[in-house]
């Protein structure tokens, strides 16, 4: 207790000790309840009444925006790859390495080391499930199977990647390897 204080000092006393009456200052007080209101006005303002944005609005906002981007994109995607594209594409070295890469990694587990079959069809033979074509094969590995295991990889993995393995998958049909039975309905060879 510092003895030139010129404060009042309180009434009561604990154990002797006494203590001297040191309000907080005026401008204090008048910013402790500014931020009290200000609290309640907040609170309505975003949370109650809804007239303000909160960060969570943003988000949803940009989610939704790139959802409807990302369809329209997937959507384009779809329309622009032909049969003939990826007929052609099959023949260039660097897809059908680089979709061999992202098979041995992603596929193998069900479809086995040579797409033989195992939790998934046999990719080598001449029967098909969904469809005949290449363009077929890139369809099931882009958007899966539906209520199977087969998920849609498109959302798995880079559209370059999905277009690459998807190619790769289609050099495996005609190799005949011995390996899960047949499924599906008979195809004859892949266009040239
Ligand atoms: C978790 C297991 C699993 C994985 C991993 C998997 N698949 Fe499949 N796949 C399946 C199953 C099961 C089916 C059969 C779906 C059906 O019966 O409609 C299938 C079907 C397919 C088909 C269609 C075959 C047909 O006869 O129409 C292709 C092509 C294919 N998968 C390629 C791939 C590729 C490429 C990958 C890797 C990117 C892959 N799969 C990864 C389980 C899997």
């Amino acid at each position: 207790m510092s003895e030139d204080s010129d404060a009042p000092v309180l009434d009561h006393a604990y154990d002797g000790i006494q203590e001297y009456d040191n309000p907080l200052p005026g401008w204090w007080r008048m910013l402790f309840l500014g931020t009290i209101v200000f609290a309640g006005f907040y609170g309505l303002y975003f949370h109650v009444v809804g007239w303000g944005r909160t960060p969570g609005d943003h988000y949803r906002d940009a989610l939704a925006t790139y959802d409807e981007k990302r369809e329209l994109r997937d959507r384009a995607e779809l329309a622009s790859v032909t049969e003939a594209e990826l007929a052609q594409r099959a023949r260039s070295r660097e897809i059908v390495e680089h979709g061999h890469a992202v098979f041995r990694t992603r596929c193998v587990a069900c479809h086995k080391e040579d797409g033989s079959g195992h939790i998934g069809p046999n990719l080598t033979d001449n029967f098909q499930i969904h469809g005949s074509t290449r363009l077929d094969i890139f369809k099931t590995v882009r958007g899966g199977a539906p209520g199977t295991s087969m998920i849609a990889w498109s959302e798995q993995l880079p559209a370059s990647d999905v277009f690459a393995v998807a190619i790769y998958a289609s050099t495996l049909r005609g190799k005949n390897l011995p390996g899960k039975a047949r499924e599906g309905q008979p195809v004859g060879p892949l266009e040239p």
